[in-house]
């Protein structure tokens, strides 16, 4: 049962949304917040590299597991539109938004995102201004719930989601830990990123799942505020190694880039 659900339906950050039980502990609470081209991923060097390493592969299944509001699901069909164009990037389509909170998958799937300036500007940066191809502004703007611990309050401008974008990505109400077994085993491009630490107990046997859907051509994106929580920090967990080229990234390529336990206390440099 949730006691506390800090959520307005009119006043949604691109996605504010603290759910919080009772108890209280890890694992019992989790927030939704997250951005559009969340930083923990140097977005542009890491797609360049997709784009060529799945050149020959005629279908990729492209994956946003706990993907809040679907910003982070848009921010991939985005940068693969713009770098690719829309008929060649339809193999990494559609991109299959999953998130076990109801609320927030019915909500995005009314095509509808509130944006902050900050959106703006980094989904601006990352498709060579194409904001408005992906984008229809309307006149509705309003201040965001106060966010996290400061309680900062944004100012937002609700947009509607053009059918290129729209059309690309699935939203699937679900927990990660029966979704994980439905997925393909191969060919698999899967963001799991900034909830490792609300799978809490579970982690462990998901990542043994994930393990068996990462091929040697499928990579596993996590972010940030997963550093303490992913079992894969530690050295070739489940057949996982990390990526030397890419922080946050994982495959199977045997390579590991380093030797003990995985730490982030370097922040990624945007590219
Ligand atoms: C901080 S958001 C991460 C959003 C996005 N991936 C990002 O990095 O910006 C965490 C999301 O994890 C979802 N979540 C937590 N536990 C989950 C589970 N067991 N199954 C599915 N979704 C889960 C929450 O509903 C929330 O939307």
């Amino acid at each position: 049962m949730r006691i506390d659900n800090q959520y307005s339906t009119i006043n949604f950050k691109t996605s504010y949304r603290k759910v919080i039980k009772p108890s209280y502990i890890m694992g019992d609470c989790y927030e939704a917040s997250t951005y559009f081209f969340r930083k923990d991923l140097q977005w542009n060097k890491f797609f360049n590299h997709i784009i060529e390493k799945y050149q020959n592969t005629p279908k990729v299944n492209v994956f946003s597991l706990a993907s809040s509001d679907g910003s982070e699901a848009y921010s991939i069909a985005m940068i693969l539109i713009s770098k690719l164009g829309e008929k060649v990037a339809k193999k990494f389509f559609p991109v299959i938004a999953v998130d076990f909170d109801r609320t927030i998958t019915r909500n995005a799937r009314k095509g509808f995102m509130n944006l902050s300036a900050d959106d703006e500007l980094r989904i601006n940066k990352y498709t060579g201004n194409k904001l408005n191809n992906f984008f229809e502004p309307t006149n509705q703007r309003f201040l965001s719930e106060p966010m996290g611990s400061s309680g900062t309050q944004e100012l937002l401008t609700k947009f509607k989601t053009k059918p290129i974008l729209e059309d690309k990505v699935v939203f699937i109400t679900e927990d990660l830990n029966t979704y994980v077994e439905k997925m393909p085993d191969k060919n698999n491009l899967i963001f799991c990123r900034n909830c490792w630490p609300y799978l809490w107990r579970t982690s462990d046997e998901f990542a043994q799942k994930l393990s068996l859907k990462t091929d040697m051509n499928s990579y596993l994106v996590v972010g940030d505020f997963d550093a303490l929580c992913c079992p894969m920090n530690l050295k070739n967990c489940y057949g996982f190694s990390m990526s030397k080229d890419f922080q946050n990234v994982f495959d199977k390529s045997g390579s590991n880039y380093h030797d003990g336990m995985r730490t982030f206390f370097h922040k990624i440099e945007e590219d």
